[in-house]
Order: structure tokens, then C-alpha cells, then sequence
């Protein structure tokens, strides 16, 4: 299946901007709020690289003399369109307007019909399609690429709402949206826990947690997470990284990309 290149000039970007600024319920993530955030320190990588992290502790025994292929892993965290690019309260996109250059539509059911970057297109349709072989539904595209603006639009109705310090704890400030990478999902399997805390006792939102990772995804807010991300749970939302990262973080431990990466 060819994927669809996602034009911002269609009506699914009009949709997009309505839905940001009219039918919140349909393309939020709302969810109730919890506890406030933490701060972080985050320290700079000194050079492009994905290998995964695990690969540090056998490189440690090897000779100097086998050069660059012993030096320490480390990771692209701030170029835009990395895909371990790290972005979170205290990172915001740079530019904080960024918008990936390379969208697409995945053949998931989406029903605000937004985008994902290529690089993670044929890991998201693996998954969906093993979870539908594994006799689970059908995960849904919930949320996938989310503009500055409409990110913009849906803090400022969040404030509105339930205040600045509740809506900071559950939904991310315009230019500090994992979304506005196009390397973030939100999944839902219809049974009425879209975005909600309880779609993480369906058997779609075990499976993925526990499985999420073989696809290049991480699960991205956790509980025991909170006090480093500041956002309450979303068992919902999963961070493409690439299956190289995504098994890396689940074998170190981390709960956290901070963690991961050392900065937290
Ligand atoms: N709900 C997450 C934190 C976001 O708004 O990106
Ligand atoms: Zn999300």
C-alpha cells in the first residue's frame, strides 16, 4: 500500500484547525490532572548517533585502538527532525515552529485524519496489523502530527477550561508537543477510552505496553514517570524512536526518554 502524502493546503488541514479550535473532545488529550512537573537537566549530546545505548556497556572492554567504532553511544536529541530528537517542558522544538517535511496518512482508522512521519509508517502498520492478528481490535490513529498552531489552540482552550497549572499537566505548551514532531501516536481501540486513564486496563492498551517496543515504540508517560515528565499517565501515547532505541530503552529499565538519555 502506497502512503498518502499529507498536503496542509487540503481540507484535512482545515479539519485540523477546527477540530483544534471548535470539537475539542474529538483531538485532545484530556485527561484528568495529577501532580506537578519536575524539572530537568539536560546535558548535550556530543554527536549524531542512533545506536542503542546497550551497546555502551560492551564497547567499555574494547582497546582504544578500534576507534570510532568503541566511542560512546550518543544520540541526536535536538535537531527537529531526529528521531530521537528529545522534546519536553523544559526542550522545545528548534525551531519551536517546526514542521517535518516527509508526512504521511497510515492505513489506520483516523478519524481526525492526521499525518505521521514516514519513518515510522511501516513500523505503526506492522503493529496494527499484528495486534489485529493477535485477535485484538483495530487501533485507531487517535492523534498522530499536530501543528504549532493547533497545539497553540488547544492549550489556550485547556487554560480556558481547567486552568493554566491543571492544563500543564496533561497536555504539552505549543513548541513542546512530542506531537509536533510527527513521531507521536495516540491509540485508541473504540471501546470508549479514548485519551482516558482507562484505556490502559483494555487488552489493546496492555498488549502495547508490552509489546510497543518490537514496533520502535516507547511508552512515553507513565505513572512512575510523572515526577520527570510532568504529565499525568497517558497509556495512550507512544513515541516512535526506531525499533533499535525502543528495545534499548525497554532492556536498560528507563521509565522515562530522560532517563534514557541521561538527562534527567
Ligand atoms: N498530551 C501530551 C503531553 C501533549 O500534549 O503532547
Ligand atoms: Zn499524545
Amino acid at each position: 500500500m502506497r502512503p498518502h502524502r499529507f498536503h496542509p493546503s487540503t481540507p484535512l488541514a482545515a479539519a485540523l484547525l477546527i477540530c483544534g479550535a471548535v470539537a475539542l473532545a474529538g483531538c485532545a488529550e484530556a485527561d484528568p490532572p495529577k501532580k506537578p512537573a519536575a524539572s530537568d537537566t539536560a546535558k548535550k549530546p556530543s554527536k549524531k548517533d542512533e545506536k542503542p545505548a546497550a551497546d555502551n556497556a560492551a564497547d567499555d572492554s574494547a582497546t582504544d585502538d578500534a576507534g570510532a567504532a568503541n566511542a560512546p553511544v550518543s544520540y541526536d536529541l535536538d535537531s527537529p527532525d531526529s528521531v530521537t530528537v528529545l522534546v519536553n517542558k523544559q526542550r522545545p522544538l528548534n525551531p519551536i515552529t517546526f514542521e517535518p517535511g516527509d508526512l504521511v496518512l497510515p492505513s489506520l482508522p483516523n478519524p481526525n485524519g492526521q499525518p505521521v512521519r514516514q519513518v515510522m509508517l511501516a513500523d505503526l502498520e506492522r503493529l496494527a496489523a499484528d495486534a489485529v492478528a493477535a485477535g485484538l481490535p483495530q487501533p485507531i490513529l487517535s492523534s498522530g502530527y499536530r501543528s504549532y498552531q493547533l497545539q497553540e489552540s488547544l492549550f489556550a482552550n485547556y487554560s480556558a477550561n481547567y486552568g493554566v497549572a491543571a492544563a500543564d499537566q496533561f497536555s504539552a505548551r505549543p513548541g513542546h508537543s512530542e506531537h509536533q514532531t510527527g513521531l507521536a501516536v495516540d491509540l485508541d481501540d473504540g471501546s470508549g477510552c479514548n485519551l482516558q486513564a482507562c484505556f490502559g486496563n483494555t487488552a489493546l492498551g496492555q498488549w502495547l505496553r508490552d509489546n510497543a517496543h518490537r514496533y520502535g515504540f516507547v511508552l512515553r508517560y507513565t505513572e512512575a514517570g510523572t515526577p520527570i515528565t510532568g504529565y499525568t499517565a497517558e497509556p495512550w501515547h507512544f513515541r516512535y524512536v526506531g525499533v533499535e532505541v525502543a528495545e534499548a530503552v525497554r532492556a536498560s529499565g528507563a521509565e522515562t526518554l530522560e532517563q534514557f538519555f541521561g538527562v534527567a
